[in-house]
C-alpha cells in the first residue's frame, strides 16, 4: 500500500482510529502523516503509538486541510460508516495534490460472504454487512462523478491460524454486536469446539480500490501558512508500536 510513497509525500488517513495502518505506513516510508478521526478516545490511544503522526479530531465529510495538500488520502474500513460519500470523495479529491491518489480499503460483497471465520461461525453477520457496506460500483461511480482518474482495484489475502479467540468473545467487530445473541453464543460455541482439534484456518482480505486526482487540476500556489505544518520530530529507526497483534489476526475491523 505504500508503493509511490516516499520521505517527501504527506499522507493523510481518514478514519484511523488507534492508528493501525498510519502508525505502519509512517515507520516505513517515514513520510509526514496526518491521522483524522470523530473519536477522541481512539485518537488518544493513536498518540500513545506515534508521536511522528499529526492526529487530530475530524470527519470525513469535512476535512480541514487546505486544497492541494496531500499525495496519499487513504481510509481504512472506514467507508461503511460515512453518511455523506459523495461529499467524501469530494473533500478527499479537494486536498489531494494533483496527480495525488486516493486509496479506499473495504470488503466486497464477495469478501463478506466468504469471510473465514466470520460467514462461517456467523452466519447472520452476512446480511448486516451487506447492509451496511456500499457496493465497489457505487464507489467507483461516485468516485467517477466527482472527478477521480484511473479507477481501479485489486484485493489482497492473508492465511492465519486463529488460535485465541478473545476478539470475538468481546465482539470487537462491529457485526458482532449487530446479530442476535443467541446466533452469537452459538457461533462462539461452535469456535471453542472448532478449537479443541486445533487452530481455526482463517483468511483476512481486503479490497483496495485506487483512483488518482488528474495531474490536469491545478494545485494552488504554494502558501506557508495555508500547507499542513509538517511534524518537526526526529524520525526513530523503528517504530515497535506497529507490530501485528500477538494472536496473529489482522486488527478487528
Ligand atoms: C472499523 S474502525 C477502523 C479504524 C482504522 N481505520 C483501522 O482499520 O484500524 C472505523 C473508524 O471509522 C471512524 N469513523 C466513523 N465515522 C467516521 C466519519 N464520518 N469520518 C471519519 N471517520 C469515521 C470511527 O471512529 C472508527 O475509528
Amino acid at each position: 500500500m505504500v508503493s509511490g510513497v516516499g520521505r517527501v509525500s504527506a499522507v493523510l488517513e481518514v478514519g484511523c482510529g488507534t492508528g493501525n495502518y498510519i502508525v505502519a505506513l509512517e515507520s516505513v516510508a517515514r513520510c509526514p502523516c496526518w491521522g483524522i478521526d470523530p473519536s477522541a478516545a481512539m485518537l488518544s490511544r493513536a498518540r500513545e503509538r506515534s508521536s511522528n503522526i499529526i492526529f487530530q479530531p475530524g470527519e470525513a465529510e469535512n476535512l480541514d486541510f487546505p486544497t492541494g495538500s496531500f499525495d496519499l488520502v487513504f481510509s481504512v474500513d472506514v467507508v461503511h460508516h460515512i453518511k455523506n460519500r459523495v461529499q467524501y470523495f469530494s473533500e478527499a479529491h479537494r486536498v489531494l495534490k494533483s496527480g495525488g491518489r486516493i486509496c479506499t480499503v473495504t470488503d466486497s460483497e464477495w469478501i463478506i460472504r466468504h469471510r473465514q471465520p466470520l460467514a462461517a461461525y456467523f452466519p447472520e453477520t452476512v446480511a448486516v454487512d451487506l447492509e451496511r457496506y456500499p457496493r465497489v460500483a457505487e464507489l467507483r461511480d461516485t468516485m467517477s462523478h466527482i472527478g477521480f482518474k484511473d479507477i481501479l482495484e485489486n484485493t489482497v489475502e492473508r492465511s492465519y491460524q486463529l488460535t485465541d479467540i478473545q476478539v470475538y468473545r468481546d465482539k470487537a467487530f462491529s457485526c458482532l454486536r449487530l446479530i442476535p445473541e443467541e446466533a452469537f453464543q452459538t457461533g462462539i460455541a461452535q469456535m471453542e469446539q472448532a478449537l479443541r482439534s486445533g487452530p481455526i484456518p482463517c483468511v483476512s482480505r481486503y479490497l483496495l480500490l485506487w483512483g488518482a486526482k488528474s495531474r490536469a487540476c491545478a494545485d494552488p500556489p504554494p502558501c506557508p501558512h495555508s500547507q499542513p505544518v509538517v511534524p518537526d520530530v526526529d524520525r526513530p529507526a523503528a517504530c515497535a508500536s506497529a507490530a501485528a497483534p500477538s494472536t496473529g489476526a489482522p486488527p478487528p475491523r
